[in-house]
């Protein structure tokens, strides 16, 4: 009984520490779209097509500085807070939207 309740606990910890991919792209949608298919503000170019390559490397560039165009300072405050866990779980997902 002690085990299973032991389980319990590491596999729910487990879930709530993962990166959850969805729930990070919520702060994204009023920019980019529900399904990432809108120029953000109009500047930046639709990411629904793009590769989660392709995605993980800008959103590292924001993050670090390396990446962006004349708002980059703007995404640089979005994916600030993020692991490069987080980046890759919300690029995986971007990609499966359509
Ligand atoms: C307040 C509006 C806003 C929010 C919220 C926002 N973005 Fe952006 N995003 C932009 C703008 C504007 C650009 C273009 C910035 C630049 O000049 O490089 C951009 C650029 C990008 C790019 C690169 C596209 C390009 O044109 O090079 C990616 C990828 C991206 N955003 C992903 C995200 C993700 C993922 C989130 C959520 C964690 C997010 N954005 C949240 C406005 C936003």
């Amino acid at each position: 009984m002690r085990k299973i309740i032991a389980l319990f606990f590491v596999t729910s910890f487990a879930s709530l520490m993962a990166a959850d991919g969805a729930f990070l792209y919520k702060k994204c949608i009023a920019c980019h779209g529900a399904n990432a298919q809108k120029s953000a503000l109009g500047k930046s170019q639709v990411i629904s097509d793009w590769s989660a390559n392709k995605m993980i490397a800008a959103l590292k560039g924001y993050k670090d500085g390396s990446y962006g165009g004349p708002m980059k300072s703007l995404m640089q405050g979005q994916v600030g807070s993020l692991s490069d866990e987080d980046i890759e779980a919300v690029s995986n997902y971007i990609v499966t939207l359509k």
